[in-house]
């Protein structure tokens, strides 16, 4: 154990000094702010970033378990900075990069010789393919605490090149994809090691605008500056040893991240369920992990339909209709009343160790497919899916959860609705 946080403590500051050195020399930013907004066609949540020089905006998919983020480099990428990451150098030791490439056709971004590379991962419709490593400038907006502040830039973000087809199934506008994975090149690992902050993000998404942060909090929202940091419940984020996405090359573990679901109960009522499948086995299946790129939460087939059971036993009397895609479970709204936290229903947790609990409530668990329809939010995974829940964005919006790189744990709000706000209710304004 220590020998292992040594390491990852001498690997964080050779980060730091890589990352470092053209950083505006007075300002140090405690934490950063990037805006997030929901793409209705695809349903996955964008972010921006400014990158390269001259800067231009970016925009990239969040993909909270990424374990690097990617660009674009066939198409447009026109920058000075843009520089080849060598390869046996330290930022490619820091990448588990697999081999040393060289091009054809080059020199330009995405092709030079002797070159670190990596797999850039699309997550969405699954496809990796073979890209150089490289860094550029990137530059974000740090936060004050309730506004955004000053514009910080790291002069060697490191990323890879990917190929324009890798961007297919990305929303349209979209260059690439912010990978904040658990991995020493992730965004969060380079953001907190270029400032000295803790290694921390959180994710706040929305269906209209949310909010990532990166660094500590406070996190703060209107109407009334509430700080969520204050009040997040926490569990032991879990490692898992096997990659089970993308290209695993070199046996590294997992860039996602798991909790340890032990159980699930309907109005407090435990379903039963194949405990096997919640625990992540030697070769890595199994298991609970978090996506933002998986709209709604997907589960194994028997678990999904042992919920949706218990789900519906709880109120008998509400009439069914056709179900719309892809759902397997759709009521009349008519049926239900309303609460603060959304649809009056009953409410489904997810029961992890030492009785903590991630209580979703019907604004989370339902969705509105029409205006008299109301679908339970969750989708059958099939008989043996490499994860057995992937919770995904649905159920976290208006739900601050933090990533406590550092202390290797998750906190998580519930829902703000309870706290009369909602993660679209940063303040943006950048303050004068
Ligand atoms: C890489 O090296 C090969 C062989 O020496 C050469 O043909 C090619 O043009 C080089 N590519 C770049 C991008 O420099
Ligand atoms: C529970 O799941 C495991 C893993 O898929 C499987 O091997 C086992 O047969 C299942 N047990 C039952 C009782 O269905
Ligand atoms: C948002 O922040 C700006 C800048 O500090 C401030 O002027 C404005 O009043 C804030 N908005 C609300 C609703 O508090």
């Amino acid at each position: 154990m220590a020998v292992s946080s040594n390491l990852l403590l001498l690997s964080a500051s050779l980060l730091f000094f890589m990352v470092s050195p053209s950083m505006q020399a007075s300002f140090r930013p405690k934490a950063l702010v990037l805006p997030l907004s929901k793409d209705a066609s695809t349903l996955q949540y964008i972010t921006q970033i400014k990158q390269r020089t001259p800067l231009v905006p970016v925009k990239l998919t969040l993909d909270v378990g990424g374990d690097s983020s990617w660009v674009d480099c066939e198409n447009g990428y026109v920058s000075s900075s843009y520089k080849p990451v060598p390869c046996n150098s330290a930022a490619c030791n820091l990448a588990y990069s697999p081999s040393c490439g060289s091009c054809f056709g080059g020199p330009k971004p995405g092709c030079n010789n002797n070159t670190c590379n990596l797999f850039p991962t699309n997550n969405i419709k699954h496809g990796a393919t073979i890209g150089e490593v490289a860094q550029d400038v990137v530059s974000v907006q740090s936060t004050d605490e309730k506004n955004p502040g000053e514009v910080v830039s790291v002069s060697k973000f490191m990323f890879t090149c990917a190929w324009s087809f890798l961007m297919e199934g990305l929303a349209s506008g979209v260059k690439g994809v912010a990978g904040l994975g658990r991995t020493k090149i992730s965004m969060p690992s380079q953001f907190s090691a270029a400032f000295s902050f803790p290694r921390k993000f959180a994710v706040c998404l929305s269906s209209s605008n949310g909010v990532v942060f990166f660094g500590d909090g406070p996190y703060t929202f209107l109407p009334s500056n509430i700080d969520i940091s204050k009040s997040l419940v926490y569990t032991p984020l879990i490692l898992n040893p096997a990659k089970t996405v993308g290209v695993a090359s070199k046996g590294e573990p997992s860039s996602d991240y798991y909790i340890g679901v032990t159980g699930i109960t309907v109005s407090e009522k435990p379903v039963a369920l194949n405990k096997t499948l919640l625990s992540v086995n030697k070769q890595g299946y199994g298991g609970t992990k978090i996506s933002t790129v998986v709209p709604y939460t997907v589960m194994e087939t028997t678990i999904y339909k042992a919920v949706v059971e218990a789900f519906i036993k709880q109120i008998p009397g509400a009439p069914r209709v056709p179900v719309v895609a892809p759902f397997g479970t759709c009521f009349d709204a008519k049926s239900f009343g309303s609460s603060r936290v959304g649809p009056a229903v009953p409410q489904i947790d997810l029961v992890l160790p030492n009785r903590v609990v991630w209580r979703i409530f019907g604004a989370n668990s339902m969705v509105q497919v029409k205006n008299d329809v109301l679908c339970l939010g969750f989708v059958d995974g099939g008989l043996e899916p490499t994860t057995s829940i992937v919770i995904g964005g649905h159920q976290m919006e208006d739900n601050l959860v933090q990533f406590d790189l550092a202390a290797s744990r998750l906190g998580f709000s519930s829902s703000l609705l309870f706290r009369q706000t909602t993660c679209s209710n940063f303040n943006f304004t950048t303050a004068a």
